[in-house]
């Protein structure tokens, strides 16, 4: 196989580890990062086709939605540009719950119930409201950063939301629509596949921590931090997501005339050994990417390229034997208000075998500054949870810059439940 000029859109942890992943392989010629995911198609075309690229991963979910690999095609690149992603078409899956929750519907995929309203049902949405039970779940419709899903235990609260959210444009557009979800209580999980048409493959299984503050409290969060594996998925669980949840999403798309190619994430509430969908995501997760890579020992770029060739390997990914954990560390305030441009200090004694992750860094001179609220994330292997948990949070506290904030419990649930 020859050897492939990779980019990868997009400035997060999530796409540094997939560059650091892809680039450690042999098969790697060169790897590119273009960051600004916001630039125009355009832009982002005459990069790929000025640097000869064969393989372009699209980390974040915007330009998916908007169309960036129908733009590709209509485009007419080199037959020899593997764009890894799916379509506008198949994307849908999360540009729009209201759509992705219709599509479970029609395929019978276990998942809240739940029902949408827009400024015309907005009286309806009230008494919707009315008839549920606390907790209240309302979500925006469209894309809005990890943060349109809202959850208040006040029925006051809940109108309040929904007003805000229909009327005085709380999430822009995405929030047009919203729908308002039953409550499931339960463990999430956090599963990805990537997805050839009608066959797929399974990445490792992992959790994230949503919430900002221990104890899973505080705002909800693109994540500050993930585990793989988990322990607590039995393989009943899993032989019930596979059977319920991926093999009806896949053959429901087909069905539906959508063929999906890339990552898809399928993120999971487990109420004991019962999954049901929260959400669809036509991406990796983030943290969870820079959780799970570490623990695949494929060389992915062959696997990649060879999708793209040949059709997807029979043979699943050789995964390692280890446990990963992966810590967030953000600047205080995030993800309300915060200051960026804090001088970072420490990187040079992260330990050996804990891998940095760069997320909103930006190089001033010699020196590291904070360019974002999610700053970067720490990844380390361990023989066990405790040792991947004990090494990450060494390397944590030799890091420093004004108003630092991360979690301090990441992993600590699941090593209470061995116990
Ligand atoms: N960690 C959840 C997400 O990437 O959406």
């Amino acid at each position: 196989m020859k050897k492939l000029r990779i980019a990868v859109l997009g400035a997060g942890g999530r796409e540094a580890a997939l560059a650091w992943k892809l680039g450690m392989s042999p098969y790697c010629l060169s790897l590119e990062r273009w960051l600004d995911a916001s630039s125009s198609f355009e832009e982002i075309a005459t990069f790929v086709e000025k640097k000869g690229i064969d393989l372009l991963l699209i980390g974040p979910e915007a330009p998916l939605v908007g169309g960036i690999v129908d733009f590709f095609h209509q485009r007419g690149l080199s037959k020899d540009l593997y764009v890894l992603a799916p379509s506008k078409a198949a994307a849908q899956l999360e540009g729009s719950k209201k759509w992705a929750k219709d599509f479970m519907r029609r395929h019978q995929i276990p998942t809240p119930e739940g029902k949408d309203f827009s400024r015309d049902s907005y009286a309806e949405g009230l008494r919707f409201l009315e008839a549920q039970s606390s907790p209240y779940v309302l979500k925006a419709s469209g894309l809005a950063q990890g943060k349109g899903v809202l959850l208040t235990e006040s029925l006051e609260e809940a109108k309040q939301i929904l007003h805000d959210m229909l009327f005085a444009q709380k999430f822009g557009t995405a929030g047009e629509e919203v729908l308002i979800e039953s409550f499931l209580g339960g463990r999430e999980l956090s599963c990805f596949l990537f997805v050839a048409g009608s066959s797929y493959t399974m990445l490792p299984w992992a959790a994230d921590y949503k919430r900002l503050k221990e104890q899973n409290r505080g705002d909800n969060t693109g994540g500050m931090g993930a585990v793989s594996p988990v322990p607590w998925v039995t393989k009943r669980l899993k032989t019930r997501i596979q059977e319920r949840i991926i093999d009806p999403t896949l053959r429901g798309l087909s069905q539906e005339k959508i063929p999906y190619h890339g990552f898809l994430f399928i993120g999971l509430m487990c109420s004991g050994e019962d999954p049901y969908v929260l959400e669809y995501n036509v991406r990796l997760g983030d943290p969870e990417t820079q959780c799970i890579l570490p623990r695949i020992q494929t060389d992915l770029v062959p696997f990649l390229w060879k999708t793209y060739k040949e059709g997807l390997p029979e043979e699943p990914l050789k995964l390692n034997n280890q446990s990963c954990l992966t810590l967030s560390m953000v600047s205080g305030g995030y993800p309300r208000k915060y200051e960026v441009g804090k001088k970072i200090l420490g990187l040079d004694q992260i330990p050996k075998g804990v891998e940095l992750f760069p997320a909103g860094m930006r190089k001033h001179g010699n020196e590291w500054l904070s360019a974002g609220g999610r700053v970067l994330n720490l990844s380390a292997l361990g023989k066990d949870l405790a040792q991947a948990q004990k090494k990450v949070y060494e390397a944590a506290q030799k890091i420093r810059w004004e108003n630092l904030y991360y979690r301090r419990d990441i992993g600590d649930d699941l090593l209470a439940d061995e116990v």
